[in-house]
């Protein structure tokens, strides 16, 4: 009920089509409880007097009566559905806002066919709620109010008779329905019986044979075989006594209906039209009657999407703006962790006591295994996640007293593996800066090292990925990702094991790409190949979630601990 309401609430913007179309919906209606009353003025009128005129009149009522059902139901269906795909659609934006919205954690823990399901499949099952179900809910609730107040208008003392009458047949249907229902279930678990007995017995044939026990099955076979039968018989039973019983009692019921009107009309109380219309009524009551109710469990259906999808609305987001958060200014990329710790999932440490900083331009490294901390610690920096404890400061400034978005906006960022778009080679670069012009994405793609090898392509830069095969090499999509990176021209730069997923050839170029952007920025890269790090301003050695060493090359490789055993390990693959 609380979920409707608040579905409801998305219709507000459409409240005065939905007035005018609940108008069209009871037009409608109307004019479906138009029907009976002409039959009633053809007998009392046209066929009692041999009245001609009236007999026009009522023939033009017909035809004026039905012209405007078409425009009222034209009406109704246009209007209904537009709300109701104009709800979905902003409940659809609504949610891949959240969604949008949603931390990093959020992907940790959900996959994306389960996100994926909550836009598509619940959004599409309100549909059929709003749409569908909310022109069924009034018409059919106009038809059920409109002929029960016509019935009590033509004769009120046949109505109420009536309406005491039919729930009580209803109610004795419903009863036997019931009983027969379940004397079907007994039929079908014997003959599940019958099933299983001859799936054992004949997958055990053999042993029947070496046994010689075929009599014996047999007569196995036969006392099931009886068992069904009697549970058959039983069911038809059932089932040809109350037939007769329920049909018996619905007629008892409309004679008593028919005797009462009959009575009426004998002694001039109603007219024999108004008896004629009055049972049309009485029995069309059942199809409103079924409808609503099947609407009703359709309803419960939607809610449960409903239900589904508010509860998505409803999470929280944890990675915010502060209330007074203010955007960070140009920086000038000094950033500095203080005792940070961070743990993923409550009581898991994935970095203690780290603390580091990196002066605007330098360059920071960070090395270890894998499973260290690295890309954590590279995480942290554009808010991805927020630390545990400690704080992380860019020129002197908290990172979350800033806006995610000026913060983000000022980081750049070239993971292992680029996801590209499937739209063209031009717009996926200017994805690192939507107004970057033409030329503007071309020179970067030029400093990234990715001219060449896109003016190659069978469209140049108007290649869309992905399409008819085409697909680019690693080498070829960390250089987009380093272009978009440059379009971007952040102060500060995350390189995360950028070149590791490509062969050696194509790393070359690469990490020529990479060498030209990280000129002038504050850069924390992380590498698997130490040759690239060599002349890192800091180099930090993480284990384990903790720095255990610091310094540059040289003063790692004097003090002769984890560094130089990871140096003397590459080096020596390296020569072999
Ligand atoms: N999204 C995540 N959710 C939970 N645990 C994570 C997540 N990412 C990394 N971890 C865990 O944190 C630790 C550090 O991981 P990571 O920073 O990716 O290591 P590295 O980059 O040094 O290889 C690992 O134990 C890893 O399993
Ligand atoms: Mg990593």
């Amino acid at each position: 009920m609380k979920s409707y309401k608040r579905l409801l609430a998305y219709m507000r913007p459409y409240l005065k089509r939905l007035g005018v179309a609940v108008i069209c919906i009871i037009l409608a209606a109307a004019a479906n409880l138009y029907v009976p009353w002409i039959i009633k003025d053809m007998i009392d009128k046209v066929l009692a007097d041999k009245n001609m005129s009236m007999l026009n009149i009522i023939a033009i009522g017909i035809v004026v009566v039905f012209f405007f059902r078409g425009i009222f139901y034209y009406g109704q269906a246009y209007l209904v559905s537009f709300i109701g795909q104009r709800v979905i659609i902003d409940v659809r934006d609504v949610i891949y806002r959240k969604f949008q919205r949603m931390p990093l954690a959020y992907y940790d823990q959900h996959q994306t066919g389960e996100t994926m399901s909550f836009i598509t499949n619940d959004v599409g099952a309100l549909q059929s709620a709003l749409v569908d179900n909310l022109i069924e809910l009034v018409t059919e609730g106009a038809i059920l109010i409109g002929s029960i107040a016509l019935m009590l208008y033509l004769d009120w003392k046949l109505s109420l008779l009536t309406l005491f009458t039919i729930p009580i047949i209803a109610q004795a249907m419903k009863v036997f329905g019931r009983k027969l229902k379940s004397a079907g279930t007994v039929i079908q678990e014997r003959l599940a019986d019958i099933t299983a007995f001859l799936q054992e017995s004949i997958s055990a044939i053999r042993v029947v044979k070496s046994f010689t026990r075929e009599d014996y099955e047999i007569a196995r076979f036969k006392e099931q075989n009886e068992l069904n039968f009697q549970a058959a018989m039983k069911n038809v039973q059932l089932s040809s006594l109350l037939t007769p019983t329920v049909e018996f009692l619905a007629a008892l019921g409309v004679t008593v209906i028919v005797w009462f009107g009959g009575y009426e009309v004998v002694n001039g109380v109603m007219t024999a039209g108004s008896l004629v219309a009055f049972l049309t009524y009485a029995v069309n009551l059942a199809n409103p009657v079924k409808r609503l109710s099947r609407v009703y469990a359709n309803i419960q259906k939607a809610m449960a999407a409903a239900e589904r999808v508010f509860e998505v609305l409803d999470l929280e987001e944890p990675i915010r703006d502060k209330e007074d958060a203010v955007p960070l200014p140009q920086i000038a990329g000094h950033v500095a962790f203080e005792a940070v710790s961070f743990e993923y999932s409550k009581g898991v440490s994935a970095l203690e006591n780290v603390t580091l900083e990196a002066k605007p331009g330098q360059m920071i490294a960070f090395v270890g295994p894998s499973g260290a901390g690295k890309s954590t610690i590279a995480n942290l920096i554009p808010r991805f996640y927020d630390v545990t404890s400690g704080s992380i400061k860019i020129d002197g400034v908290d990172i979350r007293d800033v806006t995610l978005r000026s913060l983000r906006e000022q980081i750049g960022i070239v993971p292992q593996e680029t996801n590209l778009f499937s739209t063209a080679i031009m717009e996926n670069i200017r994805y690192g800066r939507l107004d970057a012009t033409d030329e503007e994405v071309v020179a970067a793609a030029k400093s990234a090292n990715a001219h060449e090898f896109i003016m190659e392509l069978p469209y140049g830069y108007a290649t869309a990925i992905g399409e008819r095969g085409m697909n680019l090499s690693g080498g070829q999509r960390q250089r987009i990702a380093i272009a978009r990176a440059i379009l971007k021209d952040p102060r500060v730069l995350i390189l995360d094991e950028a070149t590791s997923a490509l062969d050696t050839e194509s790393e070359k170029i690469v990490q020529a790409a990479l060498d030209k952007l990280m000129v002038g920025r504050t850069s924390f890269v992380i590498a698997h190949r130490l040759s690239t790090i060599f002349n890192a301003d800091c180099i930090f050695v993480i284990e384990n979630g903790h720095v255990k060493e610091q310094g540059t090359h040289q003063e790692l490789l004097s003090l002769g601990g984890l560094y130089s055993n990871l140096y003397s390990i590459q080096f020596n693959k390296v020569k072999a």
